[in-house]
């Protein structure tokens, strides 16, 4: 008799892995989102895919500033390249001319010649890599889609094919289709904000994400959809994951993540020879944090508050040339709170290995040992003479 070997179904290959990882990195608290992404690519992978039809088709739902959008801005940055997206925005194209913007005017039309669809078979081409020959497809906030555009889509999800103002076909197979909407956002928001009885009671986000409260989250989204969406649109999706409200601590993460994301700016600015480091104290980043944290708006207010409070403060600094490349920056909050203060450290920190840390996907000062440890001297020096 032939032996027989136990084959684990649940291991994915090295380039599934390394999307799943940037995911994992990019995308906080929204776990099934990430999985429901890295299965549909294994299956492309793998060629066992539905043949005539996008590769997969994503419905995610959900409140705003959840990171839907940034799921498959992620995804494209693992796969093909930052930004290399197609991104049709619904709200953008309600009337029969907008509509000739996606796909062109036929011939003879005013303008026929002037317009670049935004879905032609060029557009999706550019949007492929070396070696990766797929194109990410974002179609945001799908409820605000006129008629038209819904036949459109209705087009693309079931043959993967789309004919354009001038009579050619566009081909979508080789496309992962994502789309969009915050349908049901007011329902989740009451389900966090109950205001029956005489004592309204603040349901944390924490608790949102586990348990009963979770599947009411889930069924309010999909309940709210299915009675907008038609069972001809619905039946044509593979996956539609709701996206869960932000706990305290995913905020957190994000936060780190988008200090990474600042640091890396100034240390791409004026190709690097304006270069410079900073960190922020525990006390400065509670108070960002407190500033930016407001649950109807998700992961959204904090990017806001990053930018009013931290950024265009700093733009302000280098302008006025009072940092300069080398210089490490420490930002910390007053005695009285109000406003960052800023304070200049001369100590030569290496920036090169900064740069390098955050291209490797370092995240927050603590994974850079080098970094924090001079991070922290300078800190403790400055603190003294305060
Ligand atoms: N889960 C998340 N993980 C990482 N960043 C997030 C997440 N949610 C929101 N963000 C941040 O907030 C911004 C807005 O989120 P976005 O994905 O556009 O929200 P929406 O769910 O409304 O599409 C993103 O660009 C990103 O910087
Ligand atoms: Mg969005």
């Amino acid at each position: 008799m032939s032996t027989r070997i136990e084959l684990d179904p649940s291991r994915t290959g090295s380039q599934a892995q390394s999307l799943e990882g940037t995911l994992r990195r990019l995308v906080v608290g929204q776990d099934e989102a990430v999985e429901q992404i890295v299965n549909v690519y294994q299956m492309y992978l793998a060629g066992l895919h539905a043949p005539n039809r996008p590769i997969g088709s994503f419905l995610f739902l959900g409140p705003t500033g959840t990171g839907k959008t940034r799921a498959v801005e992620a995804t494209a940055e693992g796969l093909v390249g930052q930004g290399k997206i197609v991104k049709v925005d619904c709200a953008e194209f309600q009337h029969s001319h907008e509509i000739a913007k996606l796909v062109g005017s036929p011939p003879g039309y005013l303008g026929h010649r002037e317009t670049h669809a935004l879905l032609s078979q060029e557009a999706l081409n550019s949007c492929h890599s070396a070696s990766v020959k797929v194109s990410f497809v974002l179609f945001d906030e799908i409820e605000k889609a006129s008629d038209a555009l819904w036949n459109l889509l209705l087009g693309i999800l079931d043959k993967a094919v789309l004919t354009t103002g001038d009579n050619r076909r566009v081909n979508f197979s080789q496309s992962m289709i994502f789309m969009t909407s915050n349908l049901g956002a007011a329902g989740v928001q009451s389900i966090l904000q109950p205001k029956l009885g005489f004592q309204p009671r603040l349901i944390g986000c924490d608790e949102a994400r586990t348990g009963g409260v979770s599947d009411r989250i889930v069924k309010t989204s999909v309940k709210a959809a299915r009675r907008k969406f038609t069972p001809e649109f619905w039946n044509r999706l593979d996956k539609v994951v709701v996206f869960r409200p932000l706990a305290q601590a995913q905020l957190r993460r994000i936060f780190d993540l988008e200090l990474s994301f600042v640091q890396q700016r100034i240390l791409q600015a004026g190709g690097g020879d304006r270069s410079f480091g900073f960190s922020v104290s525990d006390a400065a980043k509670n108070m960002l944090l407190e500033q930016g944290t407001a649950a109807e708006y998700g992961a959204r207010h904090l990017k806001r508050a990053i930018e009013r409070l931290l950024v265009q403060p700093l733009s302000k600094l280098i302008s006025s040339q009072q940092v300069r490349a080398g210089d490490w920056l420490i930002m910390d909050v007053g005695d009285s709170g109000g406003p960052l203060r800023f304070q200049r450290g001369q100590e030569n920190i290496a920036l090169n290995s900064l740069a390098q840390a955050l291209q490797e996907g370092a995240t927050s000062w603590t994974q850079i040992p080098k970094v924090a440890a001079a991070a922290r001297g300078q800190m403790q020096r400055l603190s003294r003479r305060i």
